[in-house]
């Protein structure tokens, strides 16, 4: 069985980090969706909230994958927790060209770790090449309409 991981800090997932599951659940025969617990941010969404809107997202938006889908919330190297789960294989999102110097340096340092787990990279469609969850935060502080960039189940939770 094919297993990955698509880890990430998801404060708050957006429409172009569904995206990403939609294609990586298309490749894979599981996939677990690793939202990152980091003690040194402050985030907009508590890691537990952030697995919670990824859930909801995944059930509503693409009910076919939606068994073969788990969200988790994890510490530490994003590759033990890959070794944790019996992962073979980690999914990244590239948006643009911009993004994949950053993403090819973890994918290396990642590989030196954990030389059994080999990083995919997917591209986000070309509609969401621009949303980041930054920008998204950004406008959710200053009170902007963040329902085109992200899913229902973030909208109600930023409401609350
Ligand atoms: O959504 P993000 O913030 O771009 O995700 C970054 C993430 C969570 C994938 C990365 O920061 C990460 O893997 N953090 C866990 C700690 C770790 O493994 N660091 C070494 C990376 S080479």
């Amino acid at each position: 069985m094919s297993l990955a991981v698509y880890p990430g800090s998801f404060d708050p997932v957006t429409y172009g980090h569904l995206d990403v599951v939609y294609r990586a659940a298309g490749v894979f025969e599981r996939l677990v969706i690793a939202v990152l617990v980091n003690p040194q941010k402050a985030p907009l969404l508590p890691a537990d909230e952030r697995a919670a809107a990824i859930r909801e997202a995944v059930a509503a938006e693409m009910p076919g994958p939606a068994p073969r889908i788990d969200v988790a919330t994890f510490d530490g190297l994003t590759v033990d927790f890959c070794r944790a789960v019996g992962a073979t294989h980690l999914v990244r999102g590239l948006r643009a060209v911009s993004d994949f110097e950053a993403e090819l340096q973890m994918a290396h340092m990642n590989r030196a770790l954990a030389p059994g787990v080999d990083t995919v990279f997917l591209m986000t469609s070309v509609e969401y090449a621009f949303v980041s969850s930054a920008l998204v935060r950004e406008i959710a502080r200053f009170g902007g309409d963040i329902s085109p960039f992200v899913p229902a189940s973030v909208v109600a939770r930023l409401r609350r």
